[in-house]
């Protein structure tokens, strides 16, 4: 979602410490962190396969392409991209498998037959369970939002309870079960594993916040039962082989024709909300008559995407905020960690460390293993040493005396403990991912344009620019490399930008093809860094972007720090979501809103006004859609 409306609004009025005398000293110890050669000589973490620990050693061996404004996916030479799953096209559900009309006659029950909308962080899943089947296997994803004037023919006009309900079965996620035969992918419709969670799933509320007052609703006197996940970003998955899918802008579906609460400002709810309109037949989205249903909201989710019947959970000891995703990684000792941010300016970095080890052997042993642990928000220090700070009701500021009632409490009101705590105010985290064979973990912030405006946080060394309108990429390391470990060193790995803009302070450090608001961000197996950008459908191509062309993904050699551009998407669109086969030979990456509306949503009177990919002119109008890329030689991707 590129936020045009959301993330820029400043939430976070506590006083604490920004970056503001970090920079120097973070510049004065440039070279602090040498890159993945270096870690996995100077540590102890095991070496497989090839000197640097990984399973293949990855290069960019590829040609980079050129910016574009086309309205197309653009590969380099000897690639191939092609459609996979777009928005409206059957999920392969056992009991029927409606077709996308284009012109978005399909009714809400079809709707939850097939893709969702405005796809996002994806994951594949080998069949069975445990294999590297890099053939079949289940590819699992997010929607994360809904463009209404596109989502139905006639748009908002005649709005209905069928409307909200086709506009709820259209968020969530979608299982598919994919196939490759002769270098081709198709969904396999049926498949007993299709599965779409909407918007009103039923699923259960687990861990500290389970039961507690501030999780009871008049729907819902016991607390442990929510209708719905919505507002997908980005995800994660367990080394168990389960799915989490995260709740971003959440806030931003709830009206309030009441009074706000103090939790409801800090998360974003406003009294007309942002036009979802599901208020009007669905009473829950007004949290003036429903104060704590906004609170059964915010959480990560985790699903078993190998069993169709499986109950989604909402895991809140993993906290509430605007969750980009969760990735994981294991501590030395085995325990799970999960990294976190919270994208909206401003806001914190976290991660959890679970209490229990979790078990190689039986999958099922893991069941309550995100129940258990501590939630730590991170601190960066100006000496480029950052620490992990826990947020355990009764510890520091975090007391009844404070305001904080319990565990609960603390966890449900997530953004104000971390206020307590004196954690660091970042520059919207979005995506983290974590290098496969040092565990340094890296963070995309995307943007800022509100750093050093009046009454807000100055610059400082993490986010070293005012009105930062291209973002950065951070990175740290854990003491001992572990990711369990309570303090670790940080440096930024790309400070994002245009060489060629005309305000030299524009231009970044980026060494290779330019970009700018990176978003999307994950390690492939051989040690590539891929980053996707999200730049705002009223920000593409004019003003400081005019150079940047269309969203695009690029490959980063973090040994080097050379980037060079892979993929444009389509007009209008944002490139987020990328995820390969274990034999790397199959990438699919997803290409959300092509044709987004500068300015809210499509006139449904001409929906192709700003793209109309995929479909061209034998479609209806522009659909969010998973891309297949293979080399034409069958070849290891970036090879
Ligand atoms: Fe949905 Fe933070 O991007
Ligand atoms: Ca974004
Ligand atoms: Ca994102």
């Amino acid at each position: 979602m590129s936020h045009s409306y959301s993330d820029g609004q400043t939430l976070n009025h506590s006083s604490n410490s920004t970056f503001e005398q970090i920079l120097e000293s973070r510049l004065s110890r440039r070279g602090l962190l040498k890159g993945a050669a270096a870690l996995a000589v100077a540590g102890s973490l095991p070496l497989a396969g090839c000197a640097t620990g990984l399973r293949r050693e990855g290069s960019l061996g590829f040609k980079g392409i050129s910016v574009s404004t086309a309205d197309a996916v653009r590969v380099p030479e000897g690639y191939a991209a092609n459609v996979l799953y777009a928005w409206g096209d059957p999920v392969g559900h056992p009991s029927a498998v409606p077709a996308f009309k284009q012109d978005a006659s399909n009714t809400a029950d079809e709707q939850a037959l097939q893709a969702g909308m405005h796809h996002d962080g994806i994951h594949y899943f080998p069949l069975p369970y445990g294999s590297e089947n890099s053939a079949n296997g289940l590819l699992v994803m997010n929607h994360e939002y809904t463009d209404d004037g596109l989502l139905h023919s006639d748009g908002f006009a005649n709005w209905s309870a069928e409307k909200v309900r086709k506009a709820q079965n259209a968020h969530g996620c979608s299982v598919v079960e994919v196939r490759e035969k002769g270098g081709k992918w198709e969904v396999v419709q049926p498949s007993p594993f299709a599965r779409r969670v909407t918007a009103r799933t039923p699923m259960r509320v687990a861990g500290p916040a389970a039961g507690s007052s501030g999780m009871k609703t008049a729907a819902d006197p016991a607390g442990m039962t929510v209708l719905g996940t919505f507002n997908n970003c980005a995800h994660g998955y367990t080394p168990w082989g389960t799915y989490l899918t995260c709740e971003e802008n959440w806030d931003t579906y709830f009206t309030n024709s009441g009074t706000l609460t103090a939790d409801q400002k800090r998360n974003g709810v406003s009294p007309k909300g942002r036009g979802y309109r599901w208020e009007e037949f669905d009473e829950r989205f007004d949290a003036g008559k429903h104060p704590n249903e906004p609170n059964r909201h915010g959480w990560v989710v985790e699903f078993d995407p190998y069993d169709p019947q499986s109950q989604p959970v909402k895991r809140t000891a993993l906290g509430r905020f605007s969750h980009e995703g969760a990735w994981s990684a294991t501590a030395r000792d085995g325990r799970l960690v999960v990294y976190m941010g919270d994208d909206r300016v401003f806001e914190y970095i976290y991660k959890f460390v679970s209490r229990d080890v979790w078990n190689r052997t039986d999958r099922n042993a893991n069941r309550n293993i995100l129940d258990h642990g501590t939630l730590y928000v991170a601190k960066f220090s100006d000496d480029g040493s950052g620490e992990w700070i826990p947020l355990i009701h009764g510890q520091g500021k975090l007391t009844k005396d404070a305001g904080f009632a319990d565990q609960a409490d603390v966890l449900i009101r997530t953004r104000a403990a971390g206020d307590a705590v004196g954690a660091t105010k970042m520059d919207r985290p979005e995506w983290i991912a974590v290098h496969p064979a040092t565990n340094e973990v890296y963070c995309t912030l995307t943007n800022n344009s509100g750093r050093g405006g009046k009454d807000r946080p100055g610059t400082d060394r993490a986010n070293p620019r005012v009105n930062n309108v291209f973002g950065q990429i951070i990175r740290w390391r854990e003491a001992g490399n572990d990711p369990a470990g309570m303090k670790f060193e940080w440096d930024l790995f790309a400070i994002a930008g245009d060489p060629r803009h005309p305000d030299a302070s524009r231009h970044g450090n980026v060494k290779g093809d330019a970009y700018g608001s990176p978003d999307g961000l994950w390690f492939d197996d051989g040690g590539l860094l891929w980053i996707q950008t999200d730049v705002s459908a009223s920000t593409l191509n004019r003003n400081h972007y005019e150079r940047l062309g269309n969203n695009q993904m690029l490959a980063a050699d973090t040994r080097s720090g050379e980037t060079r551009r892979f993929l444009t998407g389509p007009s209008s669109c944002e490139v987020t979501g990328v995820v390969m086969t274990p034999d790397a030979r199959t990438m699919f990456v997803n290409i959300q809103h092509p044709g987004e509306a500068p300015k809210g949503r499509n006139d449904p009177q001409n929906p192709k006004a700003h793209s109309a990919w995929p479909d061209g002119a034998a479609g209806g109008r522009p659909r969010s859609a998973t891309v297949v890329i293979r080399k034409n030689d069958g070849g290891v991707i970036g090879s």
